[in-house]
């Protein structure tokens, strides 16, 4: 942990635009090289163990836990570090945390690369208001000297990459994004990730890609891109371009994990790879819920995954009856009823159901 908290950033805001680029290689977070340029996002509630093997398997170049509070980490609350358990074969993998005192978020950051995490990411975008009105998430990066000492406290406590995710700004008045990437990147920051929306849209509105390139052209470390990634050939097409160097894909793999796969192959072939048939997403659902119930037990996991199978299973004939099944699904042998019913009823006539979030916890 540091002896003391280091100086403020030189004044970097009139650093000049660089023109944008491809990457001439792998994306490399700090000495971490990752397989595909395609992350899954943090999200809370979702990207547990199991879901991060999943979507490791589907090819995701780092999977991340989902955020956790610095506070808890460091007083080593059993419900926080359940959430940060690495499986080395689930690699390279972040951890993120949320918080704004530099010494404690060093605390916990070395506390994370200890339990296995491979990269330690600062969460400074998240909006809701128990987290903002202590100062952190989206509050904590409208004071880009604030957010420069949590940075480089964090940087100068571990061994491994530190990264940050952020929104553009907190609103349309204060979009800060490329000048806190440019601070950030001054206090050792290995890559930033930017969810294109401000604090004040939340996840409301479409994402703004054009912002999003502009911190790329503000500095040369890697930068990531977030927000209504949903399209394979679109996620090419940006890494190609170099406007990003990576993108991160969130809402658009919850129900979807084959996403994941489909944007790697793309990016890395140039071919599309087709979208998965009826049966296989089902036989995708139960891949899933054998994982859940390997980490979490029969009895957790089928609460845990109840949502994945009410998705997976929102695109059948018949899925209300279904759907009202899935509350009461206890027993691995219900839920192999349940998507053995699924099969036999098949896709309904509007085609797969695509989940549709408004709002989430990060
Ligand atoms: C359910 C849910 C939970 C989230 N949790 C986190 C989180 O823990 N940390 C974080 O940085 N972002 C979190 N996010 C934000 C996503 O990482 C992502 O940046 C955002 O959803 C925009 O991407 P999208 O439009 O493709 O969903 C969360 C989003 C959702 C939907």
């Amino acid at each position: 942990m540091p002896t003391s908290i280091p100086p403020p950033p030189p004044c970097l805001a009139a650093a000049p635009e660089r023109p944008a680029r491809r990457a001439p290689g792998p994306l490399r977070i700090g000495g971490v090289e990752l397989a595909s340029p395609v992350l899954v996002a943090p999200m809370v509630g979702i990207t547990d163990a199991p879901f991060r093997r999943l979507a490791r398997e589907m090819g995701a170049g780092l999977v991340s836990a989902e955020m956790a509070a610095a506070e808890a980490v460091v007083r080593r609350i059993p419900r926080t570090l359940e959430l940060l358990t690495f499986d080395p074969e689930v690699t390279p993998a972040a951890a993120q945390l949320v918080g704004n005192d530099p010494a404690v978020m060093a605390e916990a950051a070395a506390i994370c690369a200890e339990r296995g995490a491979s990269v330690v990411d600062v969460n400074l975008g998240c909006p809701v208001p128990r987290v903002t009105a202590r100062g952190s998430g989206a509050a904590l990066a409208r004071d880009v000297t604030a957010t420069w000492r949590v940075v480089r406290a964090m940087v100068d406590a571990v061994g491994v990459p530190v990264t940050a995710k952020m929104r553009l700004g907190w609103d349309n008045a204060s979009i800060n994004a490329p000048e806190l990437s440019r601070a950030l990147q001054d206090a050792g920051c290995a890559m930033v990730t930017v969810h294109g929306r401000t604090r004040v849209q939340r996840y409301l509105g479409r994402a703004d890609w054009a912002e999003i390139a502009r911190v790329k052209r503000a500095v040369g470390i890697p930068v990531v891109g977030s927000g209504d990634v949903t399209d394979p050939s679109e996620v090419r097409r940006r890494v190609l371009a170099g406007e990003v160097d990576g993108v991160v894909v969130a809402r658009g793999a919850l129900g979807n994990l084959w996403l994941i796969r489909q944007a790697s192959h793309e990016v890395a072939t140039g071919e599309p790879l087709p979208d998965l048939g009826f049966a296989e997403r089902i036989a995708l659902t139960r891949r899933h819920l054998d994982l859940l119930i390997d980490h979490y037990g029969e009895r957790r996991a089928l609460i845990v995954g109840r949502k994945y199978v009410a998705w997976a299973i929102r695109g059948c004939g018949g899925a209300a009856r279904l759907r009202a099944m899935v509350q009461s699904l206890a027993t691995r042998a219900d839920l192999d009823s349940l998507l053995g019913l699924a099969l036999a009823a098949g896709p309904g006539p509007q085609g797969w159901y695509a989940p549709v979030f408004t709002s989430g916890d990060g």
